[in-house]
């Protein structure tokens, strides 16, 4: 394949540039970035930088030159997908790529295993009452999904509540341990953990509950780590056990929107179809993926330059093509402008963290200061448009309702775009708001 698609691994030339060097970053990277706008909000959509932004428009390009010979010659008879999936399964730390298939998004992954579940359900090798183990941290899009389509064919859903503020990751396997008891004689089918929960955003020590899953009897685990590639310490599939997990490509990994992947042990493959079925039916979830109907490619052509580029910034990694992201200059680099903001805001704002640093990512959650008088979710969203529209802030804004005093919350995010004065104007923009 030509290059927008080249092999990650092959190419990751260092970046020259200096990655605390934010001015030359946005002018090189991000000069697409609406001028002005200070963007804490990387968790929702991403940012691909322009070099990516070129390599799919050039995918794109060549689709419509030749979509035949595209499709067929290079994507799936020349295994261009295929090697998509190389350079994923590296990221990973998965030895076999056949594991992997290339999805839009983080939700399609979720409706996939849902989908999986409930043919069980429908097949009688689960019995109605059987249990699927979900918090109440999960995913909006995804608690519908489960409710959708593993309730209504006799899965009985727990939804066990999370504690927030958070003090450890014992906090987290407490949790779990009073939903699986919760489930009571229901014989637990699945349970769904998030790698890094979106709102509020915390990591979840997925491999120890994964174990102690297992310890209880659960029969499959899902991970739906939505933020985690890219962003999170270390992402070991081998070492998880997960039997499945997502990641979006398109927001810590630099993909375009559309990009993901969805992963699942090599034993579970057969059981799995794509929700949309089309030609490829059962000739693997990755055929099937492949052709959902007619569609538009040009995200998946760009995924070997997103990594590209995120490896760039690593150059005292050798041959980095891999995690623990821990390693990598690039999470370093977030990551620390993500605590030492939150530190310095929660700090301004007389309020302590709501999360241990060892749980924070690039993504950190702040309680507000109690002053501002934010009691519901509808006076958290009025704040996040003024600050968009007045401040041009890009944050979330979230009220925790299930908690007694009600608490306010922002989520931020630190990314290469981001430079320390922009968590300063957040701290003197938010403290204005207190003094009128
Ligand atoms: C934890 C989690 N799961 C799933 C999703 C859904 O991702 P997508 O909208 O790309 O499908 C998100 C999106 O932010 C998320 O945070």
């Amino acid at each position: 394949m030509s290059n927008g698609s080249t092999s990650a691994a092959a190419a990751s030339a260092a970046s020259t540039m200096d990655i605390n060097d934010t001015a030359a970053i946005r002018a090189t990277h991000y000069a697409h970035f609406e001028p002005g706008m200070h963007r804490m909000n990387h968790g929702s959509f991403g940012a691909p930088p322009k070099c990516v932004i070129d390599a799919q428009l050039e995918g794109y390009m060549r689709f419509l030159a030749q979509p035949d010979r595209m499709y067929f010659d290079e994507l799936i008879e020349g295994q261009g997908l295929d090697a998509v999936c190389t350079d994923i399964a590296r990221l990973i730390n998965y030895p076999n790529h056949k594991a992997i298939t290339l999805v839009e998004n983080a939700t399609t992954a979720a409706v996939i295993v849902a989908e999986s579940i409930a043919r069980k359900f429908t097949a009688g090798v689960y019995a109605r009452g059987d249990a699927i183990l979900l918090f109440d941290t999960t995913y909006n899009a995804v608690k519908n999904i489960f409710i959708d389509i593993v309730e209504r064919v006799g899965g009985r859903l727990v939804i066990q509540p999370n504690p927030f503020p958070i003090a450890s990751d014992d906090d987290l396997l407490r949790a779990l341990d009073a939903g699986l008891d919760a489930c009571g004689s229901s014989k637990v089918r699945l349970v769904a953990l998030d790698h890094i929960t979106s709102v509020p955003a915390y990591l979840v020590p997925v491999t120890t509950m994964i174990a102690r899953c297992r310890a209880r009897g659960v029969d499959q685990i899902f991970v739906d780590g939505a933020h985690a590639v890219g962003n999170c310490p270390s992402l070991d599939l081998e070492a998880m056990d997960a039997d499945f997990y997502c990641s979006n490509l398109h927001k810590w990994m630099f993909a375009p929107p559309g990009a993901a992947f969805f992963f699942a042990k090599p034993s579970l493959q057969a059981s799995l179809h794509h929700p949309i079925v089309s030609h490829n039916y059962k000739l693997g979830l990755p055929r099937e993926s492949s052709w959902t109907g007619t569609r538009d490619y040009s995200a998946y052509l760009a995924v070997a330059r997103a990594i590209q580029f995120y490896l760039s910034w690593n150059k005292d990694v050798e041959n980095a093509t891999q995690s623990p992201f821990a390693n990598m200059a690039i999470y370093r680099r977030n990551n620390a402008m993500a605590v030492r903001a939150a530190q310095m805001l929660a700090a301004a704002f007389g309020t302590q963290l709501p999360t241990p640093i060892s749980m924070m990512t690039s993504l950190a959650m702040v309680e507000l200061p109690p002053a501002l008088g934010l009691l519901d979710n509808a006076a958290a969203h009025r704040l996040r448009c003024d600050l968009r529209d007045r401040h041009k802030i890009e944050l979330i804004v979230w009220v925790n309702e299930a908690a007694t005093p009600r608490r306010s919350f922002i989520r931020l995010s630190a990314q290469i775009y981001n430079d320390w004065a922009e968590y300063e104007l957040l701290r003197d923009v938010v403290l204005g708001l207190i003094a009128k």
